[in-house]
């Protein structure tokens, strides 16, 4: 593996066509099995790091967010990276943040409520990110299942040619969906946290018993994550998958997503549903724990 700076760099080392994983960096298994796929494919996997600015609202957010260049090399090493993409903030925003991309309606439900200007940051940054590195696959968790929907309008809207492929959400063996977010939860409030999983693995069972009004299916998943206050929830909402819009009943393939702050920490999860076989898929779980909370 060989650790560049700059989208030059990259085009200049891959040496096949690329697949590429962007990421934040903080890796855990989520995005090792991203890597894995990519790296599966025979083409140049290159990963992506860039703690992205202009996609946090909220300053603090941004500085809280954990970073380890050499911990995250190691990691997309081992799990079949060739390329290790690590820009400055002005390689990606050599104009500043002047050229901005829109993708309209698919970020304004959801995330969009809550963390304005956030989908402006991530369809402008994987923008560059394609214009710049030329993908021909690019790797996203469905963890972030509106991000997918935006990411998705952005290749079509601007005709990247590149396959955008969504990957199972991966849990910690308690259910939590990993993130890099996760090592910030105190352990006063750990288990608290589950109240997200168990209020969507609740809405899967009744989905699979064949529920299809989004109304009934919030309601089962709220009234579960009220039985934990210390869990504040944002939005719980029934969505289209492709455009991710609220929808009324699950006549299309629909994602069940809710938002909530637990001991000040934000975090998001979400398990998507076929709308021809009502079967949900809730993810993958570790059978160990994550190497998220690894000593550096
Ligand atoms: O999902 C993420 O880690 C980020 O939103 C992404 C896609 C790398 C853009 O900064």
């Amino acid at each position: 593996m060989i650790i560049v700076r700059t989208f030059g760099e990259v085009r200049a080392a891959a040496h096949s066509a690329v697949s590429l994983v962007p990421t934040m960096g903080y890796l855990h298994e989520g995005h090792m099995s991203l890597i894995g796929a990519a790296s599966q494919t025979g083409d140049t996997t290159v990963v992506s790091l860039f703690v992205n600015p202009t996609q946090f609202g909220d300053s603090a957010d941004f500085v809280a967010y954990p970073h380890n260049e050499a911990r995250d090399a190691a990691i997309a090493e081992a799990a079949g990276c060739d390329i290790f993409f690590a820009p400055s903030a002005d390689e990606v925003y050599p104009l500043g943040h002047r050229v901005t991309v829109s993708v309209g309606g698919v970020g304004d439900a959801m995330e969009g409520r809550f963390r304005h200007g956030h989908f402006e940051g991530v369809a402008t940054v994987v923008a560059k990110l394609f214009a710049g590195v030329q993908p021909r696959r690019a790797f996203f968790g469905r963890k972030d299942a509106q991000q997918l929907a935006v990411v998705r309008t952005l290749r079509d809207g601007l005709r990247f040619p590149v396959e955008v492929i969504g990957m199972p959400t991966v849990r910690e063996q308690d259910g939590l969906a990993l993130s890099s977010r996760n090592t910030q939860i105190g352990k006063g409030v750990r288990r608290e946290a589950l109240s997200l999983s168990r209020a969507l693995f609740s809405a899967a069972d009744a989905i699979e018993q064949g529920e299809r009004d989004s109304a009934a299916i919030a309601k089962i998943a709220r009234s579960v994550a009220a039985a934990t206050p210390q869990v504040e929830v944002e939005y719980l909402e029934v969505a289209d998958s492709m455009s991710a819009a609220p929808i009324e009943e699950i006549d299309r393939d629909a994602f069940v997503a809710i938002a909530a702050k637990v001991g000040g920490v934000r975090l998001i999860d979400n398990i998507a549903v076929d709308a021809v076989t009502l079967a949900t898929d809730r993810g993958i779980m570790l059978d160990k724990q994550s190497i998220l909370y690894e000593e550096d």
